[in-house]
């Protein structure tokens, strides 16, 4: 969609020699009506035609229409083998014109302002096109038209608010354009219009409620636009409605109860919103509804049971809201319903056993919810046509019933218990601590417990296997035991283990090839001399030491009375072991590590620059750390987040990314650091933990759940790449985020560090990508996070250039799904 343009100048220069030598031929002084417009055929260089044809126009071109009295009445162009200009046809000469079609033929320019002369023009279908410019205010005098299809074009500028004067008009198309400003409410007017489609443009500002007025309103589509404020009530009138789309705006408070009076409303799609209402009761009037989507939306409260009169319902998406409560079981009263989709909210209580009425279900995903109870409403014989049953991250029990079917299935973190059916994929079963399984290697990889063998071998057997069976758990319970406790030290193969008298129980590990021993750090540190702290976190402080080699290292000293508490003693194998696994370029290597009574620090890669808060407070490095080191710092920590959650195996969730945690080398290259509050996906299902991390960077969801995934990281990611971009961190942003969508005044340039020049248009593009990345990440919802793997990807991939005016881009364009979209975000 977003491309660059080329003018065509051969084709203009062309056209102009041509016309003249036509001129020079010589018609009539003063030519008939017939005459000119068989002129401007002639002259347009659209068709091939030699003289001879002139006065044949009506007869002989393929797509020409006359009247009786040989006048042109229709224009269908056909050919499509070149580009052509619709300023070449002298639009003035068609006086009887009433159809002008030239769709999906590769026109470009843009439209002449003299297409108002052709008065009585019915139809006008310019779609699939290139044209460029603005709509040409004088497109109102064509008070005849009745059809106005102007779609897959790339104009720009207002929708001429004088439009309303168009009264014949019933279809009306502008959709695919980059048209800006607001919906005219003299739209109002249109009482004729059956079609209006307005959508994939980056219209502003309220849907105006004179749009109530289009009482003959069948289909209503303004999906991807920029669209606020509320859904005006007065669309409760629009009484022959069967299609409203309103998708992927930013539409705010509720909806409003008058869509109960929409009875004719087949496909009804509010998604991608910030709507804040309950699902109105008066929903339960749209008795042909077909479709319902919902979905991306804050919308609270119950699923009204009412939903159960949506006799005719197909597919009910409502995901990724705050709905709560149950499932109510009126819903499988709904014969014909095929796709529900409620993933992503807070739905408690059991599954309704009365699901096996819904014979014709294909899809159902509840993932992501608070639901208990067994799987048994589940495991109906009857339910032929499912097909997908995503049941995941939910707290169901008991037993996987054998005849659980479905060709996609997803059972994992739940509190699922007893044994594995054996045709299912383990990886949906991922995250049940109590199911089991004796093969060895699912034990291991998957962490699933063995089976009890009761009632399988004959009775004399029994015990011998049972004692076998029993030391040879215990033997491998304590080679296990002892396997974990070394783990670390087998992992790396240049791991060197010292130990020495003098120390006591000390037990260092190198993981370092050149040498470093205990006594440098303690000499270089001058046993960790305030004089070479160089930082404190909330884990321990920080030192510079400079080994004998001339190498140096960074120490982080974790306190002797900090060392007893057991949390501390967890932090500090947590982060040595998460660190001596990992190869990146972008997280920090680990040279090695020394635990012992009084002392535990590890040796760390030495970044020269510190870190990314300390360059960015400071502001002559601020200012040394131009926009290209920017965007390389923020895609370089993209590419590490995006490495610890999907390719580390369990993943692995920082938790504390913040400016502080990402450190900057001598070439002001990033690496992440500090994994004191690392924590390990899987080996705890519920992931439920005291909130770590941050003040300022912490997912506002923590506040409530205290369930910790890769999500959290995520945000905490957009907050350094905003903090990046804007040299502080972005406090008043993340507040106000809510409301940001209604305050359309704040535009990207005015928000960007100060400190530095303007970005010059080859980053600037960059620095766009990064803030529509970053605002995506601080969604509140996080289910509408991107993960850092699409992040990661989006960075790394070459985008062509946007289309659109860079410098003057605002917040709440950033935020718009059309652009996340773009990115494949
Ligand atoms: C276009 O048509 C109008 C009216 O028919 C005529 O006056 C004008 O000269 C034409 N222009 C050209 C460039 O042929
Ligand atoms: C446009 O025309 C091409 C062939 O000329 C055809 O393949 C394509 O489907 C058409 N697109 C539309 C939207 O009509
Ligand atoms: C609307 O359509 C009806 C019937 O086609 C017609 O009689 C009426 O004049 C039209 N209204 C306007 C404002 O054109
Ligand atoms: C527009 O209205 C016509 C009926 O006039 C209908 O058949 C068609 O599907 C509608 N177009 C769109 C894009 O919905
Ligand atoms: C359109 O609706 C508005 C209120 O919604 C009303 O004031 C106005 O008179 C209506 N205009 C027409 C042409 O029906
Ligand atoms: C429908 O339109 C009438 C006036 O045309 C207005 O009085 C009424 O409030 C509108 N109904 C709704 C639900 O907006
Ligand atoms: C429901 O629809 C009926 C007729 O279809 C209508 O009379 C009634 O006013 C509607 N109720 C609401 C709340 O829209
Ligand atoms: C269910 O759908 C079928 C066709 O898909 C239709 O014939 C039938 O009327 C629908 N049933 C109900 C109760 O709407
Ligand atoms: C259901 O919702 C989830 C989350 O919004 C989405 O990923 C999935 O594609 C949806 N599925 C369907 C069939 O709508
Ligand atoms: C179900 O919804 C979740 C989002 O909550 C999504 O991630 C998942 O892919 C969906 N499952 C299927 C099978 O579509
Ligand atoms: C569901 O959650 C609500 C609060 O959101 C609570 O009042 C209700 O008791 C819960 N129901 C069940 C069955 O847990
Ligand atoms: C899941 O349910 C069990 C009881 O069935 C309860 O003990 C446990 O706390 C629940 N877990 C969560 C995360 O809600």
């Amino acid at each position: 969609m977003m491309q660059f343009f080329i003018s065509n100048f051969h084709l203009v220069t062309y056209v102009l020699v041509f016309s003249g030598s036509v001129l020079e031929s010589g018609w009539a002084s003063t030519p008939s009506q017939i005459q000119l417009e068989a002129n401007a055929i002639m002259n347009s260089g659209w068709w091939h035609l030699s003289p001879s044809h002139s006065h044949h126009i009506c007869s002989w071109i393929d797509g020409i229409s006359c009247n009786d009295a040989g006048s042109v009445t229709r224009i269908t162009y056909k050919y499509s083998e070149r580009s052509i200009q619709l300023v070449t046809l002298n639009l003035s000469a068609f006086k009887n014109l009433e159809h002008l079609e030239v769709s999906n033929y590769s026109l470009i320019g843009s439209i002449p302002s003299q297409i108002g002369n052709l008065f009585n023009l019915r139809h006008l279908d310019l779609s699939y096109n290139s044209l460029q410019g603005e709509i040409p205010l004088s497109i109102v005098h064509l008070s005849k038209l009745t059809y106005l299809h102007l779609f897959h074009n790339f104009l720009r500028g207002e929708i001429p608010s004088s439009i309303g004067h168009l009264s014949k008009l019933t279809h009306l198309d502008l959709s695919h354009n980059y048209l800006q400003g607001k919906i005219p409410s003299s739209l109002g007017h249109l009482s004729n219009l059956t079609n209006l489609t307005l959508a994939n443009n980056a219209l502003h500002g309220k849907i105006p409620p004179s749009i109530g007025n289009l009482s003959k309103l069948v289909y209503l589509n303004l999906v991807n636009n920029v669209l606020y404020g509320e859904i005006p009530p007065s669309i409760g009138n629009l009484s022959k409605l069967n299609y409203f789309h309103l998708a992927n705006n930013a539409l705010h408070s509720e909806i409003p109860s008058s869509v109960g009076h929409l009875s004719k409303l087949i496909y009804l799609d509010l998604s991608y919103n910030f709507l804040r209402s309950q699902i109105p009761l008066t929903i339960k009037n749209l008795s042909n509804l077909f479709n319902l989507d919902l979905s991306h939306n804050y919308l609270p409260g119950k699923i009204p049971s009412s939903l159960g009169h949506l006799t005719q319902l197909f597919s009910l998406i409502i995901s990724n809201n705050n709905i709560e409560g149950p499932i109510p079981s009126q819903l499988s009263l709904i014969r014909n319903l095929s796709v529900i989709n409620l993933s992503c909210n807070k739905i408690n209580g059991t599954f309704p056993t009365s699901l096996s009425n819904f014979i014709n279900i294909q899809y159902l995903n509840i993932s992501h919810n608070l639901l208990t109870g067994s799987l048994k409403p589940f495991s109906v014989e009857h339910l032929r046509f499912l097909e997908t049953l995503d049941l995941s991250y939910n707290n169901f029990t008991g037993p996987i019933p054998e005849s659980l079917n479905a060709h996609n299935l997803n059972l994992s973190f739940n509190n699922l218990s007893g044994p594995i059916p054996y045709r299912l994929d383990l990886y949906e079963l991922i995250g049940n601590e109590g199911l089991c399984n004796n093969i060895s290697y699912m034990q291991t990889e998957y962490l699933f417990q063995p089976c009890s063998v009761r009632d399988k071998k004959p009775r004399q057997n029994q015990l011998v296997i049972i004692l076998s069976i029993t030391i040879f758990l215990l033997m491998a319970f304590f080679l296990l035991l002892y396997l974990r406790h070394n783990s670390i030290a087998i992992k790396s193969k240049h791991a060197r283990i010292t130990e020495t008298s003098k120390n006591g129980d000390l037990f260092c590990i190198w993981n370092y090839n050149g040498s470093i021993a205990y006594e440098d750090i303690i000499t270089a540190t001058e046993d960790f001399n305030l004089k070479y702290c160089i930082g404190t976190g909330a884990y321990g402080s920080v030192y510079r030491a400079q080994l004998p080699s001339g190498r140096i290292v960074a120490v982080k000293k974790l306190h002797g009375f900090e060392a007893e508490v057991p949390s501390f003693d967890e932090s500090f194998r947590n982060e040595a072991k998460v660190l001596s696994e990992i190869k990146h370029r972008h997280i920090v290597k680990l040279h090695g590590f020394c635990l012992h009574k009084r002392i535990m620090f590890l040796i760390y890669e030495y970044m020269e620059r510190g870190s990314l808060f300390s360059v960015l407070f400071d502001d002559m490095e601020a200012m040394e750390l131009d926009w290209k080191k920017r965007v390389n710092i923020v895609k370089g920590t993209a590419h590490a987040l995006s490495y610890l959650h999907h390719d580390c195996v369990p993943p692995i969730v920082h938790r504390d990314i913040s400016a502080s945690n990402v450190l900057l080398n001598s070439m002001w290259e990033p690496t992440v650091s500090d994994f004191g509050t690392a924590r390990f996906l899987n080996l705890d299902s519920s992931n439920r933990t005291i909130v770590a991390g941050t003040i300022g960077y912490i997912a506002p969801e923590l506040a409530y759940t205290m369930v910790v995934n890769e999500k959290c990281d995520v945000y905490s990611f957009g907050v350094v790449a905003l903090e990046t971009l804007m040299g502080k961190h972005p406090k008043e942003i993340l507040s106000s985020l809510q409301s940001i969508s209604t305050d359309d005044g704040i535009k990207l340039c005015e928000i960007l560090d100060q400190r530095l020049p303007h970005p010059t248009f080859s980053v600037l593009q960059d620095i766009v990508v990064v803030a529509i990345v970053a605002f995506a990440c601080l969604n509140p919802n996080p289910c509408s996070r991107p993960t850092m793997k699409r992040i990661s990807q989006c960075f790394l991939c070459q985008l062509s250039p946007f289309n659109i005016p860079l410098h003057h881009i605002s917040l709440q364009q950033l935020m718009s799904q059309e652009l996340r979209q773009y990115l494949k975000l």
